[in-house]
């Protein structure tokens, strides 16, 4: 019999969600129902709703064999949850449903993940199934699976390293970017193409990166934005540049053109996707109005994990999902949030146990300073005219965030791409803070955890800013 099944999983969540200590639950981020979750996998705009799939251990806030949690929403913000759609039961997932996507076909839901599995000889493999729903919430793994495995590699490829695979279309057939290990020691993304999603031809290596790009790539997402050819990933450690690429798992955008005759992507332009600790694998979804939605776990690997320390039953969460844009040749973020979902509220009567987002506004160009916490237990968030940078500083939380990465671990910061800083949007939500300047052209995201009792109050430590508070609902 098989250890993981869906049936088990739902039945846990349901008996044992109650038991989920709330203290650090974000409102409007999402987090799963109990247990721990990474990176966000079949996100997509499906029969008039958002779905969210995601990495997903219930049994314990730790990570562990790896199910996908689901969730739906219809306006990015609130969430409901799903049955569990894929556990780990069958020979060519035994070890793992490792992070995938998802599409559309013929009015059904298609799941592309990978198989996290050791071969007969007891190595590990990593090899790429497909699972089909009719309802949207009921999945079928086929009886095809996998439908790819090692002998679909082109040489020079590391089969245990060979996963996340991002499904797309275009002009007719179904492509799929999954990324590998070189035997060079490089990241790559390969690309393969199908016309039915289950017969499958490797077509190339779309791009291979450099020793300074990273040693393995995770979670690559393409897709063409504004005119511009775009990839998403996450590099383990890439070279640190100034003040980019500072954690050891960090993401990247990179601006390319795809030349479709040998298929191949060629790069033109690599930044920094976020600037904070705790952003991860994010994934992309295009929805009925053509915006480009992109969520990403809150989290990055060899973060101390504050809320399996404290037994609270639950870890990490998503971003808020952001909207993509390519403006005059720059990437930027926005958020999703209207003025459906925003009250405003004044400084004075400033409540701290609910979502905010607070627009921040220099009346002149000069340092300023805000404080979130208590006198002696805060995370400061500042801009210095000097360098033009903002940073996000965890060094006076009383709860230690440490990481793998070499110094500095609390600090993380980044130089605004305008001469100017003209805003400074913040989202604060229970544990997390994103920023998000100029309408988007920099965003920064990271948890905090406030000892007991300390509540998020804001202050203007230092400077001269206009600061307007609207609650989240
Ligand atoms: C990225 C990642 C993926 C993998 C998944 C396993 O965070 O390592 O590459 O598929 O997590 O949970």
């Amino acid at each position: 019999m098989n250890q993981f099944t869906i049936e088990r999983a739902n039945q846990f969540i349901e008996e044992n969600k109650h038991l989920v200590n709330p203290q650090y639950r974000p409102q409007v981020h999402f987090t799963a129902p109990i247990g721990w979750i990474n990176d966000p996998n079949g996100f997509i705009f499906y029969q008039g709703e958002y779905h969210l799939f995601y990495q997903h251990y219930p049994y314990d806030a730790i990570w562990g064999p790896m199910h996908w949690g689901h969730a739906k929403s219809k306006d990015l913000i609130h969430w409901e949850h799903l049955p569990v759609a894929l556990a780990p039961d069958k020979d060519y997932d035994l070890g793992g449903c490792f992070s995938g996507s998802a599409i559309e076909k013929d009015g059904k839901l298609w799941l592309m993940y990978t198989g996290n599995i050791q071969n007969e000889q007891g190595e590990p493999r990593q090899i790429q199934n497909i699972a089909v729903s009719e309802d949207g919430i009921h999945f079928e793994k086929i009886a095809q699976n996998p439908v790819l495995t090692e002998a679909d590699l082109p040489e020079g490829i590391v089969p245990a390293d060979f996963r996340d695979p991002k499904v797309f279309e275009k002009d007719g057939k179904y492509y799929a970017v999954i990324v590998a290990r070189h035997v060079d020691g490089v990241g790559c993304v390969l690309l393969y193409s199908s016309d039915d999603l289950i017969d499958w031809q490797y077509e190339s290596i779309f791009l291979k990166g450099t020793k300074e790009q990273g040693e393995m790539w995770e979670c690559p997402d393409y897709f063409n934005l504004d005119g511009v050819d775009t990839l998403l990933m996450s590099p383990m450690r890439f070279e640190r540049d100034d003040l980019s690429h500072h954690n050891l798992n960090t993401t990247v955008v990179v601006k390319g053109k795809v030349d479709w005759e040998k298929k191949e992507f060629i790069p033109e332009q690599w930044d920094e996707l976020d600037h904070g600790h705790d952003f991860y694998a994010p994934q992309t979804l295009e929805d009925d109005q053509g915006r480009r939605i992109m969520i990403a776990w809150m989290n990055t690997w060899g973060r101390n994990n504050v809320t399996k320390e404290l037994d609270h039953q639950w870890a990490f969460s998503m971003t808020m999902p952001r909207v993509l844009n390519w403006r005059d040749n720059q990437f930027t973020q926005t958020h999703v949030l209207t003025e459906a979902h925003l009250a405003a509220e004044t400084m004075d009567d400033f409540s701290t146990n609910q979502a905010k987002l607070l627009v921040l506004q220099p009346k002149k160009q000069a340092d300023f300073e805000l404080r979130v916490g208590s006198a002696n237990d805060y995370v400061s968030i500042r801009y210095e005219k000097d360098g033009n940078a903002v940073y996000l500083d965890r060094e006076n939380l009383r709860i230690d965030l440490s990481g793998e990465e070499n110094e500095p671990v609390n600090q993380r910061g980044f130089r605004v791409k305008e001469a100017q800083l003209a805003k400074l949007e913040i989202i604060l939500d229970t544990n997390s803070i994103e920023l998000i300047t100029n309408d988007g052209t920099a965003t920064l995201s990271s948890n905090i955890y406030l000892g007991e009792g300390i509540e998020p109050v804001v202050t203007l430590w230092n400077g001269d800013v206009e600061i307007t508070s609207y609650v989240i609902q």
